[in-house]
């Protein structure tokens, strides 16, 4: 069987490193260049744990890249289109690139003999499958979808910072799509991917869409929920945010991921995928009364440590603030959406002068503050003369901060938003975040 991969992003490429490696034969596709002659040099485009080990190996193997449509659509017997699916400016989805992908398989597929399968493996809407990806092929192939090609739709479920771990262990895999054929072959090659005991669900391509945004919107809704009971404990002396999540994690209704308080979410997925919900949702007449109000608990969320600060330094102008992590999360250099970003624009109209610290994430930081901001590779040089640390990530290196790393600071203050501190009965005036106890 050979797979295709069109859109080599997150996706795309960990689900190519991954196929290679495991010697079958697959050819990735994406139209950017200078993304193409870096990975196939086994670097990845962006920074993701293990991804250049893999894709090294992977082109040992059986992965072959290329840039041309015909190649992979006429080579393949399965096609996944992982191209991206990003918030429009409305805040809606903006469907271009697959509906440009479409086209090319379209144009492709007309010569061809062969019936092959197209699997949606992008975040879409529901709906998306039957009334844009078949009509826009059998528009451009002249051919009939369910007898000269085959589309399913197949959602994704990795996380950034473990992507290739989440493709080699997913949880389930969902399929969606009537006709018994197609559908029976994308199952046996996850079997044969994965083992026969892999949980595969199997149902319509709306409902295969639809659980990808009902998956991610009760993640986020679980983290919002927990990030109020941060809020609320942040004004009752004594609680621990923490602890109140790992006692009600132990309810099995509940259960315990996901309920880590912090700063809120950001990231390429959950805040597109309910703002695009909140959107359908009115699009089609329902009130997403509950997503609106996930959605607004995570905006708010970064006030709460404004509210810390101006309690604290009393005047915001001109105090140096240093801001320890940029990335939306631990382990990714991706600064989508992150909540450090929207944090250093509020200081930043607050007069703040704002140092910035990250592991993978400066470079990324600089095309969006370039020289409003004072970035700094090392923590210590990024501590120098600060009013005040905000911990916004989970870095490794900031949970093995000590007495010591603070003290060049011109206020050893620090607020931790992602709570990595706490044990360390620091000799600072620390504030974490969800701890009720200033
Ligand atoms: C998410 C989904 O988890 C994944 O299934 C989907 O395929 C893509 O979107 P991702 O955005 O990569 O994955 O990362 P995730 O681990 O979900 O974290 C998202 C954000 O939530 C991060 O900013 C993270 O710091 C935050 N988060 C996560 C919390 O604040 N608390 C938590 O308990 C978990």
């Amino acid at each position: 069987m050979n797979i295709g991969i069109i859109g080599l992003g997150f996706v795309g490429l960990s689900f190519a490193a991954v196929l290679g490696s495991k010697k079958i034969p697959v050819i990735g596709m994406d139209t950017n260049q200078d993304k193409l002659k870096k990975i196939y040099n086994s670097k990845s485009p962006f920074y993701e744990p293990d991804i250049d080990k893999f894709l090294k190996n992977a082109l040992s193997k059986t992965l072959r890249l290329t840039d041309n449509f015909t190649n992979v659509v006429s080579n393949s017997d399965i096609i996944f289109l992982t191209v991206g699916t990003p918030k429009s400016k409305s805040g809606y989805i903006d469907l271009s690139m697959l509906k440009n992908a479409s086209k090319s398989i379209g144009i492709a597929i007309k010569k061809l003999k062969k019936t092959p399968i197209i699997v949606v493996k992008s975040t879409v809407v529901p709906g998306t499958a039957v009334d844009v990806v078949i009509p826009t092929i059998e528009k451009f192939s002249s051919k009939k979808h369910g007898k000269n090609f085959h589309v399913l739709s197949n959602p994704e479920f990795l996380k950034e910072g473990s992507a290739i771990n989440d493709t080699l262990n997913p949880h389930l895999i969902v399929i969606g799509g009537l006709n018994s054929k197609p559908v029976t072959k994308l199952s046996n090659f996850y079997k044969k991917l994965y083992g026969e005991k892999i949980k595969i669900m199997k149902t319509n391509s709306q409902t295969a869409e639809m659980i990808k945004y009902a998956n991610n919107s009760f993640l986020a809704t679980k983290i919002s929920f927990i990030n109020q009971i941060s809020a609320l404990c942040q004004s009752i002396p004594g609680t621990n945010v923490d602890e109140i999540a790992e006692a009600i994690g132990y309810d099995p209704r509940i259960g315990n991921l996901f309920l880590k308080a912090g700063p809120g979410y950001g990231g390429s997925c959950l805040p597109k995928d309910l703002s695009t919900l909140i959107h359908y949702s009115s699009k089609i007449g329902n009130d997403p009364s509950l997503l609106k109000a996930v959605q607004k608990t995570n905006n708010i969320q970064i006030h709460q440590i404004m509210k810390i600060l101006k309690k604290n330094l009393v005047t915001l102008k001109n105090k140096n603030i240093t801001i320890l992590g940029l990335s939306f999360k631990e382990n990714s250099d991706d600064i989508r959406e992150s909540r450090s970003i929207e944090l250093i624009k509020i200081l930043l109209k607050n007069g703040c002068k704002v140092t910035a610290h990250d592991p993978k994430s400066i470079e990324n930081t600089k095309l969006i503050f370039d020289k409003k901001i004072n970035y700094s590779n090392s923590i210590t040089n990024s501590l120098k003369n600060s009013d005040c640390a905000i911990i916004m990530t989970a870095w490794e290196n900031y949970k093995k901060l000590t007495n010591h790393s603070f003290t060049n600071m011109n206020k050893k203050f620090i607020i931790d938003s992602r709570r990595i501190l706490t044990q360390k009965n620091l000799d600072v005036n620390y504030i974490g975040l969800g701890l009720g106890n200033n």
